[in-house]
């Protein structure tokens, strides 16, 4: 039994009709027209190891409550745009439909994490017909939804890979260039963004 007990279903389905509320529906004549402005969008269900990792760090009970209300990132969904512009059209978008609540945010985009991280983070609370930790009927499932362009996700992917990386010399070094070229990919998506603005207006 994993630490979502008999929750594990449920937050499977929750995830499962998220990614269609915020994927939209495909139109009915077969065409991409109403495709929602998004490379890739991903979902998943925090790992049992990783949760529980959570909950001992924040010393709290290994419970299926404290998994679902206690930490907001049980389901994991993360939404990859090639625009920057694309990243607010996706996150009004969200703000529209009303079975999304948006609890917090954080913008890592305007403000980036000193090591150079960007996104955009919303924690949500997301209502369907199932019923929640509190025994609610429909309930309230938090997620948290990460915004980036493609050139955000890959310095984190990579960013990622490394960290586990031990004994490595010369780690300012590292830090300093990571930094660096978060710095000039973040560049490169304002003049990516401002190219697409030219062949529009053109
Ligand atoms: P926790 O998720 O509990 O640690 O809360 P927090 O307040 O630190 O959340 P934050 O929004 O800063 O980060 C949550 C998630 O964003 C992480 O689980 C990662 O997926 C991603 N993230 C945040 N910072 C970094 C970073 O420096 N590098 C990479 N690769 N990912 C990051
Ligand atoms: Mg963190």
């Amino acid at each position: 039994m994993t630490v979502y007990g008999n929750y594990e279903d449920t937050l499977r389905q929750v995830l499962g009709m998220m990614l269609k509320e915020i994927g939209g529906e495909p139109s009915s004549d077969g065409s991409d027209m109403d495709k929602r402005p998004y490379e890739h969008l991903n979902g998943r269900i925090k790992s049992d190891e990783s949760m529980r990792e959570k909950l001992q760090q924040r010393g709290l009970a290994e419970t299926p409550e404290n998994a679902l209300r206690a930490v907001h990132d049980s389901i994991g969904i993360r939404i990859i745009c090639s625009f920057l512009s694309d990243i607010y059209t996706n996150i009004d978008y969200i703000r529209s439909l009303p079975c999304f609540e948006v609890i917090s945010e954080k913008d890592y985009i305007t403000k980036a994490k000193p090591n150079g991280y960007r996104s955009y983070h919303m924690i949500v609370s997301f209502t369907a017909p199932f019923a929640d930790a509190d025994g609610s009927v429909p309930g309230k499932f938090f997620a948290e939804i990460q915004l980036r362009t493609l050139a955000m996700d890959s310095w984190a992917a990579l960013e990622h890979k490394m960290k586990y990386k031990k004994d490595i010399k010369d780690q300012a070094l590292i830090v300093s260039e990571l930094k660096r070229c978060a710095d000039e990919m973040a560049s490169c998506d304002l003049s990516m963004e401002t190219i697409r603005q030219l062949i529009e207006e053109s």
